[in-house]
């Protein structure tokens, strides 16, 4: 398995550009299973969870075709409607299958996804949204198994204990494009891949209005046809570059940033001191001082972003007082807690909240990644913290971000990526 030796210090300078964003790539690609004739995403970023994607949709029966940023999709045979176990259990967001197969196919077993680093991840809400349509649905061996003769519109309320379902909303707003009459899923996720996903489902020939807001309506269609589809930039990518340039100091320029997309994010930096500055279509980050403690609180969108908390804590360990630090979302969301404070931080977790108390210095340790965002925390930690850290079982990074450790190297980090084997090499010599 692969590790990243990061010497801290260096103040990142330069130019860097955001991908495509996984998370619109996902459903969408999924979405492509309900598309006849085929249909090419551009600005795909090369992802472990990309290929995982892929990988399922080819034994559904979708071939799958990577040329540079593009993919190109299309359905060869809808006999195999079974997501395998052995695939969805490597990745949760395969769930977003399911809308899209029971509303192509008429049926679909999918294995039900189980928990991960970051908490149980139940799908609950998805199976209540597509029983809403007239999906007869029961669980048989850890699989969900869907069955309708044809979908029927219905008026939904998606909302759950933690507020809206970001794929919970994918699956429900797909399978309500091919249902007979119209759908209205009040309580719908906001996030802009969900309004990304709804222009990639109009653009071949579905009426979905309202996308980006609460209450999302559909009007039934009989046919979706392939189409071409850019995605938009990564915002949790863009919040990860940004926090590197604000925890080391730095003065770095973004392309291929929403800012839009970011508003509760840059306000919060802003907050603490960080300067986050559009510039054409993208952003300057510039952070020279010490910064200030602040509190944050995750939510759904328009709010901050359970995907940025990790990070967000990596910076506030150094920031000139105490700040805290709630996910209203994933509750147990802190495993980086311990690796951080194995390089020296000071936090104190109390159930869904962690009390940051800044400290001048961060020492560099060998550290272990456990999910993707925690794992980029650990890295913007490692470069500034004085020494070495080592940041083991990197695939969870590569799960999300494309090459970090190139892209940071060229904004000037120490930062280098070993396999095993290597490390072992070079602690012998
Ligand atoms: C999406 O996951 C993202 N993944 C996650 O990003 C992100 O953290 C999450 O939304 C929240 O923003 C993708 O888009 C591929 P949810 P999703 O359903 O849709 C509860 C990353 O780092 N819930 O919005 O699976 C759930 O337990 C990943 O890229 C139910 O109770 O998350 C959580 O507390 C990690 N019942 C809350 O809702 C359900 O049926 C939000 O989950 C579904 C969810």
């Amino acid at each position: 398995m692969d590790k990243f030796v990061i010497n801290g210090g260096s103040r990142l300078k330069g130019g860097v550009r955001i991908n495509g964003s996984k998370n619109a790539a996902l459903p969408i690609m999924a979405a492509a299973l309900m598309a006849e004739g085929a249909v090419a995403i551009q600005d795909v970023p090369d992802l472990a969870d990309i290929k995982h994607l892929s990988d399922l949709l080819g034994e559904l029966g979708m071939d799958a075709t990577r040329s540079d940023g593009r993919l190109d999709l299309k359905v060869r045979d809808e006999s195999n409607s079974h997501a395998r176990y052995d695939l969805v259990r490597k990745m949760r967001a395969s769930i977003c299958v399911l809308g899209p197969l029971l509303a192509r196919r008429g049926k679909a077993r999918v294995a039900m996804p189980g928990g991960c680093a970051i908490g149980s991840r139940p799908v609950d809400l998805h199976i209540r949204g597509l029983k809403a349509l007239g999906a007869h649905i029961e669980l048989d061996s850890g699989d969900i198994v869907a069955t309708a003769k044809r979908l029927k519109g219905a008026e939904i309320f998606l909302g759950g204990p933690f507020g809206s379902t970001v794929l919970g909303t994918a699956n429900v707003m797909m399978a309500a494009c091919l249902a007979e009459g119209k759908t209205v899923i009040e309580s719908a996720a906001c996030e802009p891949e969900l309004t990304d996903l709804a222009e990639f489902l109009n653009e071949m020939g579905a009426k979905i209005t309202g996308a980006g807001t609460p209450r999302v309506a559909i009007e039934g269609v009989k046919k979706l046809a392939g189409r071409p589809h850019r995605l938009i930039p990564d915002r949790i990518e863009a919040g990860t570059f940004i926090m590197a340039g604000a925890i080391t100091n730095g003065e770095i320029t973004i392309a291929n940033v929403r800012l839009d997309h970011l508003m509760a994010v840059a306000d919060k930096l802003r907050e603490v001191g960080v300067m986050v500055e559009p510039a054409g279509q993208g952003v300057v980050v510039s952070c020279a001082r010490r910064l200030e403690p602040t509190d944050v609180t995750t939510q759904p969108y328009p709010g901050f972003p359970t995907d940025l908390q990790a990070q967000l804590m990596a910076i506030l360990c150094l920031a000139d007082g105490n700040s805290i630090v709630t996910d209203k979302i994933f509750p147990d969301r802190f495993m980086h807690v311990a690796e951080l404070l194995r390089m020296g931080a000071t936090i104190h977790k109390e159930g869904a909240t962690a009390i940051i108390t800044g400290i001048r210095r961060l020492i560099g340790a060998p550290v272990m990644a456990s999910d993707l965002r925690a794992s980029a925390a650990l890295v913007l930690a490692g470069l500034v913290a004085k020494g070495t850290t080592t940041v083991a079982r990197v695939y969870h990074i590569d799960r999300g971000y494309d090459r970090i450790e190139q892209r940071l190297a060229a904004l000037g980090a120490d930062i280098k990526r070993v396999n095993d084997s290597d490390a072992a090499k070079a602690a012998s010599e």
